[in-house]
């Protein structure tokens, strides 16, 4: 059985269709990275499977997400929808199985979907389980539910633009792993002053800072690109170490720019 965990970059695949998230998924393994991440609701898992089907690294050494979108909670639909996503993505399990947001307006009780969750879990569906989305609150009561030691992450929203302090600290407190999406704040960090001077003084670019900022913080980031060149600096910027001084500046930034934000989101903690 495999042992491949969650590393840092992850590939994200939101927005990336068919041929496109094949090509990005073939270029990302071909290059090094080794977790993807994709989702019912992102209509690519069957392009997503193909490429690493395709790719000549061993299945065994991707760590695969999915997640499973809001209409498709219910005890009557979840595991149904969990055995679509392994036939599209063509696999007998993936290593993540997530809750992609938290049932909206609570309509399926939270016992119910984490139950189906855990059971996804214990009959080799999947190899770890986690949740998206979850507020301080919810992560309380999913480990009320499940018990400690239960989640491997809550995925979130994470860029200079939105640190998510306290949300971070009281998963990590609970050793849950945070995983970052859209850390490079859907390119709004490209144009910053503050990220670009810092780049231009270490001879890199301004996404390389956001994400090592990201990565020093603990924290698993899942930059999303199409293009090899960036998909490459994305993974150097592992290497980069930033000083307590340039991370401080990036911390003044902003806290509450939140570019994920649908009419069912749940009422977000406040930083
Ligand atoms: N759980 C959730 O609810 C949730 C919600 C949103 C997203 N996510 C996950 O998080 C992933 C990342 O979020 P995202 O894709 O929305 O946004 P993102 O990763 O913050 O930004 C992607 C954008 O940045 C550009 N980019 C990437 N690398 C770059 C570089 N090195 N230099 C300059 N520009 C660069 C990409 O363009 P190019 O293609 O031209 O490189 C693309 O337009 C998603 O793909 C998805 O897997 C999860």
């Amino acid at each position: 059985m495999s042992d491949v965990t969650l590393t840092n970059p992850g590939l994200g695949t939101y927005r990336l269709k068919e041929e496109v998230a094949y090509q990005a998924v073939s270029t990302a393994l071909e290059l090094g990275y080794r977790t993807i991440d994709t989702a019912q609701m992102y209509d690519n898992e069957a392009a997503v499977g193909k490429a690493i089907a395709d790719s000549p690294v061993s299945r065994d050494e991707v760590f695969v997400t999915t997640k499973v979108w809001v209409d498709q909670l219910s005890r009557d639909t979840f595991r149904r929808s969990v055995e679509q996503s392994l036939a599209r993505l063509n696999m007998a399990q993936v290593d993540l199985l997530l809750i992609h947001w938290p049932a909206p307006e609570g309509d399926v009780p939270m016992a119910d979907y984490l139950g189906e969750l855990k059971a996804a879990q214990d009959d080799g569906l999947t190899r770890h389980i986690g949740v998206s989305n979850f507020t301080i609150a919810q992560i309380d009561e999913a480990l009320k539910i499940l018990g400690p030691g239960s989640l491997l992450t809550n995925q979130v929203e994470i860029h200079p633009y939105l640190p998510n302090r306290k949300l971070v600290e009281h998963c990590q407190q609970r050793d849950i792993l945070v995983t970052g999406y859209m850390p490079l704040a859907v390119g709004r960090v490209n144009d910053d002053p503050v990220l670009n001077a810092i780049a231009e003084n270490k001879g890199v670019k301004p996404a390389q800072v956001a994400l090592a900022w990201i990565k020093q913080r603990g924290i698993i980031t899942i930059p999303s690109s199409t293009r090899r060149e960036h998909l490459q600096s994305n993974l150097a910027a592992m290497d980069l170490e930033l000083t307590v001084s340039e991370s401080s500046r990036i911390d003044t930034l902003g806290y509450d720019l939140r570019l994920a934000n649908p009419s069912f989101a749940p009422e977000w903690d406040l930083d």
